[in-house]
């Protein structure tokens, strides 16, 4: 009977399989409404709650909960899809196992964590938002898709758009810093990246939005905590992205483990439904992020049942490893506590997925065992993994145009991470491999040969032992020299004295950042401290280069080194792409994409606050500022600077006076005023003077790109029109309200020209 049963539904699935064969992209919406209908009409209860599962095996897991009997609920249709793995071998055996096994033959969707790249990996995407390049962040997307899909998955749990303004969080690393513009841009060109616009190919694969919403608000900068804030400021602050990438096409969202207004993310209606769906027009489907529904026990709402019910009735449709829908759907339906439509929509969104991917075509499609080695590691994408890390990189200092070295004079490169590769590929580079990146040293070597420069290890990347064993837990491969912390600096001290140039590479363990990595002091390890004050007492010139996944606090390395350059983790090509900064041939054009604090008392600190009633003023008393430190951030967002200086004239608007739907454009000339071609990222940003609600002191509205040779200069226009007025009002109505409006245009959001117009 039940061979079958099995061979009806072989043939039901086969005659799916004809009538699906044309192109998919040249089938209506009502070919898959029909498709979907007619599996929908054939699943049970369980059937449905089964799609709306997803199940972790594998590497990777980033919670303490691993599925259990997996191969065994895949049978029994108990999932609609797998995180965790990779590669075809291991992927076609659950493919296969849920076509040829279980009832109804529904294929599962593979997801996985490609974050900046899959195997070849582009600097964290800290880094690559500070290349400002919209057209290399969509390309590095577009070459993790393909080598991700070649490696059996279809979706990955990418972009991760949380704005945040606090550096303590870990996750700042896999973002793309404090600003709604530029994230919403960047968020814009990773989901085109991923999915091209058409799922069809077998090179394009689902992207996530993550983790809606207002994940990088958690208090104090500590991962999964509580998150509180007006509406007012989620809409004009920290909801942009998220929506940004909904209406660039993402084809799935991820719900946040923090909490909105009392309710955590994964059972809050007004942000599933209300927000996303209804206000939003979202159509994809959402997915928990990991076990965030059991979770919601521990935030307080309510037990396994009913937590399992908020999540339901908020409109989540899938969850990641929890198995809450398994294990509470039914009865929660049964008794009426959650509708069978709430179950149908959702797992009709999952299935409307699996359709447009063509897995029901063919459920092997991202399956193929030659693939990996076709459209992984090629030429092209090693060679657009140095691309982003030489555009990732921000020079923060270069006082007396230290940098570029000059390769004749005598150069010591002292510190651990000369030769360190474990950090390279940064956090959240999970199907990367250490071993193939190039350090520092190699790249050294590569380029000049191996006896040319001095060395040094001079410290080790950490002494405090108990983090060492937390970080090395989880992979961080921290060795602690048998040499002496003091043994190390005397080498390091020695070896710079025979150098003209000490080069000093430090910074933090990859591990130091990314999910659950937060820290409270965001300096360089004290260790590292004692041997850059070491190095400076020997008066030879540092260049300090920092490996890092968040802004640190670098106020005395700022008052003592003559350089420095921070290179992020800047992925599989880091040591080539640093060299040739280093000795430029190329000059760095990074800027900074989230502000470097003083200290971490200022925190949270951001460009784009709004002012008191008593702005500072230092020589009164009751302003707002501190008593020991100024309001001042170290280094301010958009800050970046060049081999090459670049001056700007003042801003030519085109007329004072904007009409609505008018346009307006401001012009400024840019000018290379030093000796080496330099590409300058201009930036435009507004403030509104006077708003029916207070408004920021400026706000990031453009920026565009110049590349100029020594002595030349070019001509940057923005144009400027009602649309880039617009901000939510008391009642969360966008709106453009006339009055008078500043335009700053500069090379950071400090040091701009202004002129003024109105809006009538
Ligand atoms: C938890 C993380 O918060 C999320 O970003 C990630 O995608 C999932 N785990 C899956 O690994």
């Amino acid at each position: 009977m039940k061979k079958i049963l099995n061979l009806l539904f072989l043939s039901l699935l086969l005659s799916n399989i004809i009538s699906c064969s044309q192109n998919k992209t040249s089938k209506s919406d009502a070919d898959m409404d029909r498709f979907v209908d007619d599996l929908m009409s054939k699943m049970t209860l369980e059937e449905k709650l089964g799609q709306m599962t997803q199940l972790v095996v594998g590497f990777d897991t980033t919670g303490p909960v691993m599925s259990k009997d997996v191969e065994e609920k895949i049978k029994a249709g108990l999932a609609g899809s797998v995180l965790g793995i990779y590669t075809p071998e291991a992927i076609r055996k659950l493919q296969k196992i849920a076509v040829d096994n279980s009832r109804l033959k529904i294929p599962l969707l593979f997801g996985y964590d490609v974050i900046h790249g899959h195997r070849t990996i582009f600097p964290i995407n800290l880094g690559l938002a500070a290349s400002w390049d919209l057209d290399l962040i969509e390309r590095t997307a577009r070459a993790a898709a393909e080598e991700a899909s070649a490696d059996g998955l279809n979706w990955t749990f990418s972009p991760m758009v949380d704005i945040t303004r606090d550096p303590r969080w870990g996750r700042v690393s896999e973002g793309a810093g404090e600003d709604a513009y530029l994230g919403s841009r960047i968020a814009e060109a990773m989901v085109k990246g991923y999915e091209q616009n058409d799922l069809s190919k077998d090179n394009t694969i689902l992207s996530c939005v993550k983790h809606f919403g207002l994940y990088g608000a958690s208090e104090a900068g500590r991962d999964y905590n509580t998150v509180d804030m007006s509406r007012l400021r989620m809409y004009n602050e920290y909801l942009p992205p998220y929506k940004a990438a909904v209406e660039a096409g993402s084809s799935t969202v991820m719900t946040s483990f923090n909490e909105v207004e009392g309710m955590p993310a994964s059972g809050n209606k007004w942000m599933m439904t209300d927000l996303l769906r209804n206000e939003w027009g979202f159509g994809g489907f959402i997915v928990t992020d990991y076990t965030a529904i059991p979770e919601m026990v521990n935030h307080g709402v309510g037990d396994s049942s009913k937590v399992t019910e908020l999540s339901l009735n908020a409109g989540v449709d899938m969850d990641m490893v929890g198995e809450m829908f398994l294990k509470f759907g039914a009865e929660l339906v049964q008794s009426g506590r959650v509708s069978g439509k709430m179950i149908n929509d959702a797992c009709r969104r999952i299935l409307e997925a699996k359709y447009k991917l063509g897995l029901f075509e063919n459920p092997y499609r991202y399956i193929d065992e030659n693939r990996p080695k076709e459209r992984s590691f090629t030429p092209e994408k090693l060679a657009l993994s140095k691309e982003a890390a030489v555009k990732s990189m921000v020079l923060l200092k270069n006082d007396g145009d230290i940098l570029p070295l000059d390769p004749t004079r005598k150069i010591a490169f002292i510190g651990p991470q000369v030769e360190r590769k474990r950090d390279l590929i940064g956090s959240w580079s999970a199907a990367g491999d250490w071993t193939q990146a190039v350090s520092l040293r190699e790249g050294l070597e590569k380029k000049f040969g191996k006896n040319k420069f001095l060395y040094a290890q001079g410290a080790n990347l950490l002494e405090d032992t108990a983090l060492v064993k937390k970080l090395n837990d989880f992979g961080s491969l921290i060795e602690i020299s048998n040499k002496s912390p003091r043994q190390l600096i005397q080498e390091a001290v020695q070896t710079a004295q025979r150098a003209d140039v000490v080069v000093a590479v430090l910074g933090e363990a990859f591990s130091m950042s990314g999910e659950a990595a937060c820290r409270t002091d965001i300096g360089l390890p004290e260790n590292q401290k004692e041997l850059l004050k070491a190095l400076k007492e020997t008066g030879k010139p540092i260049v300090l280069v920092l490996m890092t996944g968040r802004p640190l606090t670098l106020t005395w390395e700022n008052d003592n080194m003559n350089a420095i350059l921070e290179t992020w983790f800047a992925g599989t090509r880091a040591g080539d792409a640093l060299t040739d900064i280093l000795f430029g041939d190329v000059s760095p054009s990074g800027k900074i994409t989230m502000t470097f604090p003083r200290n971490v008392g200022q925190i949270p600190i951001y460009y784009n606050h709004k002012n008191t009633g008593r702005p500072v003023n230092e020589n009164e008393k009751y302003t707002s500022k501190y008593l020991d430190v100024s309001n001042e951030p170290l280094y301010p967002f958009g800050y970046g600077l060049s081999y090459t200086e670049f001056t700007y004239g003042d801003i030519r608007l085109s007329a004072d006076k904007l009409v609505p739907g008018g346009k307006i454009t401001a012009t400024i000339t840019v000018a290379n005023a030093g000796k080496r071609a330099g590409t300058e990222t201009v930036q435009l940003y507004i403030r509104d003077v006077v708003g029916s609600v207070t408004r920021p002191v400026k706000e990031l509205k453009g920026f565009k790109q110049i590349t100029l040779q020594p002595g030349k200069s070019g001509s940057v226009s923005f144009e400027i029109s009602d649309n880039d007025l617009k901000f939510y009002n008391a009642d969360l109505k966008y709106v453009v309200e006339p009055g008078d409006f500043t335009v700053f245009i500069g090379g950071n959001s400090r040091d701009v020209k202004q002129a003024d117009f109105r809006m009538e």
